[in-house]
């Protein structure tokens, strides 16, 4: 997607770019590459910082740092995070037939999904997606709820205005029945505007988690809306909507949900109920902080292989590479480590270890990876060690490779592993199409669920540094 800018008198084209919705990762700092645009027309003078993080061959083709950008007349530019691929999804549902249209709506950190839904038949008529343009504020839900203590009510702002777009659009001058949502419990206070000061330090509990009902006239769209309330502390209600889709709640055994992202999320089922629990992985997924990292669109190295002794990389759309998104790097972890390039403590042999022209991992990179993904085992192994299944929610986790997750100690070697698609937004279409037994069933999940605060355990931190190793685990 393309943008337009026109210089204005003592603003900085970075600044501008920010605002148009160019999401800074590591905070406009020059050190992540994740700000990424191609210059259409007009000039972006290629600065110190961009010349260490852009190789010659992009710079040439017009690739700059957002976050470093100056310019001195109109320019347009390619912004390379509008690309990025939404998970959506169009699984059947069981309907109770009603008359309109209806709108559920998947809240990401990262992406939005909006789905309008004939009531009576259950068909999807129409598919909205996005980035959120709260990312330009920050990368992960941490940095979100930071900006808004700054800035009070201004990312409510954000959001509701970008959902008022993008459900006129959906409507097309129709009225609206009723509009559903869900989303981690720092969207959902985002978006209800709530004070997020309790989700800012320890415990991370905040007392207003629960579902929020906005009567029409205070939302853009002008219908009933509301927003489903969250699981427990970090939990929120992407993963309620999530054991609504999976049936997670109507299984006793032991089956687990887990959604992989900056910020984890897992719930397992038992005889004796749920429980759920959150931990914070950092943008390593999502290719932030990551010296080649980005979003996983044309350009990223999405797998790496092994081909006669050497790594090998698929580039998604089968054009030069630009960077690595999140499952690529899981992939060349794996691969480094079957070929002894890499060691399961983390150190890299050769370094940086180049991987395709012009990409390359290097060692704070692994850090990253090793952070983010020992904070996900150390979850999985304080809430899931009984599970005999495991589904994975949400994009990275659809994805995935999943033998190369197993081979960096990512996810169990002995557990039953399989993609769930996009949950969060099949649960919230089944919660809207079926309003009599929605109460009930929303208000049973809460009273089965327990959630439990990993951070506040010392085991946990045991497991965390055990589990930032690179080698296979098993629960059995
Ligand atoms: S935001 Fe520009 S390099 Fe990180």
């Amino acid at each position: 997607m393309k943008l337009t800018l026109r210089p204005i008198p003592g603003r900085r084209l970075a600044e501008q770019l920010r605002e148009a919705g160019v999401e800074f990762p590591c905070g406009g700092e020059g050190i992540c590459g994740g700000c990424r645009v191609r210059v259409v027309s007009g000039q972006i003078p290629a600065s110190g910082p961009m010349r260490l993080l852009l190789t010659e061959a992009e710079l040439r083709e017009g690739w700059r740092l957002a976050c470093m950008a100056e310019a001195a007349g109109p320019v347009t530019v390619e912004v390379e995070q509008w690309s990025a691929r939404v998970l959506t999804d169009e699984t059947g549902t069981a309907v109770e037939p009603r008359r309109g249209r209806g709108v559920a709506i998947d809240l990401g950190t990262t992406t939005l999904v909006a789905q309008r839904v004939h009531l009576e038949t259950g068909e999807i008529e129409a598919v909205e997606t996005a980035l959120n343009a709260q990312a330009r504020f920050g990368a992960d839900v941490m940095s979100r709820i930071q900006y808004e203590l700054r800035h009070p009510g201004e990312l409510t702002r954000v959001i509701r205005e970008q959902l008022g777009a993008m459900l006129r659009r959906l409507a097309a001058g129709q009225p609206l029945a009723e509009v559903l949502l869900a989303g981690n419990t720092a969207m959902h206070h985002l978006f209800c505007g709530l004070d997020v000061t309790p989700l800012a330090g320890v415990p991370f509990l905040s007392p207003h988690s629960g579902a929020r009902r906005f009567p029409p006239e205070q939302m853009p769209w002008r219908a009933p809306t509301l927003f489903l309330p969250c699981l427990g502390g970090f939990v929120g209600s992407d993963l309620l909507a999530g054991v609504v889709a999976t049936r997670l709640d109507r299984k006793p055994d032991q089956q687990g949900l887990f959604d992989i992202g900056t910020n984890g999320e897992i719930v397992v089922a038992s005889r004796k109920g749920l429980r759920c629990a959150s931990t914070a992985a950092g943008p390593a997924f999502e290719g932030g902080r990551i010296r080649h990292g980005m979003r996983a669109c044309e350009g990223a190295i999405d797998a790496v292989h092994i081909e006669n002794g050497r790594l090998a990389a698929h580039v998604i759309g089968e054009a030069a590479p630009r960077g690595i998104c999140g499952s690529g790097l899981v992939d060349a972890a794996a691969k480094a480590l079957d070929l002894g390039l890499l060691l399961p403590n983390g150190r890299l042999i050769q370094n940086p270890l180049p991987l395709a022209d012009g990409v390359e991992l290097t060692q704070s990179d692994i850090r990253q990876l090793q952070l983010a993904k020992g904070a996900m085992a150390a979850g999985l192994k304080m809430l899931a060690r009984e599970a005999s299944r495991l589904r994975l929610a949400g994009a990275f986790g659809n994805y995935l490779h999943l033998g190369s997750a197993r081979r960096i100690g990512l996810l169990p070697e002995d557990v039953e592993v399989e993609p769930a698609g996009n949950a969060a937004l099949r649960g919230v279409r089944m919660l809207l199409l079926q309003p009599s037994s929605r109460e009930e069933r929303i208000g049973r999940i809460l009273a089965m669920t327990e959630h439990v605060e990993l951070a506040a355990d010392p085991a946990f931190q045991d497991l965390f540094a055990e589990s930032m190793r690179l080698e296979p685990f098993r629960f059995r």
